[in-house]
């Protein structure tokens, strides 16, 4: 296939004409990378299992692994679901546009190819005014796994989906980086408590404020709910060792292990230690805050890993709050869960 189109917009103005090739695409059965708050997803008309099809083939990604639906809005989830649970709707009012996921029944014609066969089908409202404006002129759900190859980090910019899909799909809304920089966290309503299923944009303290407690599924149970959790995944090609946060001696301890192995090393840090590496090439420094770490953690893997380093030693995080999203990332690109 040729280069996808690259169509650019800002994020104040609509140009319907740009927009309608978009839509136009869609409803022919092609590939649209769109943006969202949370990272760049691959979009399909949901009710094409043709399109969807090829959803799952550009990416290499297994056929047991659910994809999200996105719409416009709360009025639009009647068309998927069996119905909407009171949670899901104090959630969405609280929440929507956002970056939360919600899994509830689905009805039968919501094609089973989304949903790998489940009952259930995860639903969300992103927070991005273009894409919003795209769900709206295409009046219908589109599919939305994250835009990168089955595996790998996923995608904050365009040039990302550039890298990993660019002469596989039709098109690509260019919108710039995203501003949150992890994916949707993705809650299961049809049980209850409700049980999250994927950290990320929103997290669990943000969600119990809301509606009361929530569970963390035990491996066995999430691995039958949310297929997806059972790949490999956010993983460069370089091998991820975190460092616990503030830790100047277990990262020097790192750089000196690796160093007489002579291996290529990156460093993704936020402290400000005495050796900062800044003349390093392989050295990317974040801002301490946890929502830049989140914006930037996915680049930060991309970039070291163009540079061809061998290993990536990695600064931890508090896990509490957007943090615990951060360190679920970071594992399992670490590969430790
Ligand atoms: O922020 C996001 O969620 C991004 C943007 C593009 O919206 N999308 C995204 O999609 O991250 P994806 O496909 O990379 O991750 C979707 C997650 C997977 O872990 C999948 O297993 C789970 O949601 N999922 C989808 N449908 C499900 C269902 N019916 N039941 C349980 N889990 C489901
Ligand atoms: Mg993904």
């Amino acid at each position: 296939m040729p280069r996808a189109k690259v169509l650019k917009f800002n994020l104040d103005t609509i140009e319907k004409e740009k927009l309608r090739i978009a839509v136009e695409t869609l409803k022919m059965g092609g590939l649209v990378a769109f943006p969202t708050e949370t990272v760049y997803g691959l979009g399909a008309d949901a009710m094409n299992s043709d399109a969807v099809r090829k959803v799952f083939d550009v990416k290499g990604r297994p056929s047991s692994n659910p994809l999200i639906v996105h719409v416009a809005s709360l009025q639009d989830v009647e068309k998927f679901v069996t119905h909407i649970p009171e949670k899901a709707i104090m959630l969405a009012e609280r929440f929507w546009p956002g970056p939360l996921t919600l899994v509830m029944f689905k009805k039968p014609e919501v094609p089973s190819i989304i949903t790998a066969g489940l009952s259930t089908v995860a639903l969300r409202v992103p927070a991005h005014p273009i894409t919003i404006e795209l769900l709206k002129e295409f009046k219908g759900g589109i599919v939305g796994p994250s835009a990168n190859i089955s595996g790998k980090p996923s995608p904050t910019s365009a040039d990302h989906v550039i890298e990993d899909l660019g002469d596989k799909i039709d098109v690509i809304i260019d919108t710039g980086p995203t501003r949150i920089g992890i994916e949707s966290t993705v809650l299961d309503v049809t049980v209850e408590p409700p049980i999250i299923l994927r950290l990320g944009g929103l997290s669990k303290e943000e969600i119990e404020n809301c509606i009361g407690e929530v569970n963390f599924s035990d491996d066995e149970k999430l691995l039958k709910r949310s297929p997806g959790t059972n790949f490999r995944h956010y993983s460069p090609n370089a091998r991820v060792i975190i460092f616990s946060k503030n830790n100047e001696y277990e990262f020097l301890a790192f750089l000196k292990k690796y160093r007489a192995e002579g291996k290529k090393i990156g460093v993704i840090m936020h402290s400000n230690f005495s050796e900062r590496m800044q003349n390093n090439e392989f050295f990317v420094a974040i801002n301490p805050s946890v929502e830049d770490i989140a914006r930037n953690i996915f680049n930060a893997l991309r970039e070291l890993d163009k540079k061809g380093v061998d290993v990536i030693l990695v600064e931890g995080v508090e896990e509490v709050g957007l943090g615990a999203s951060v360190m679920d990332r970071l594992k399992k690109a670490a590969q430790l869960k």
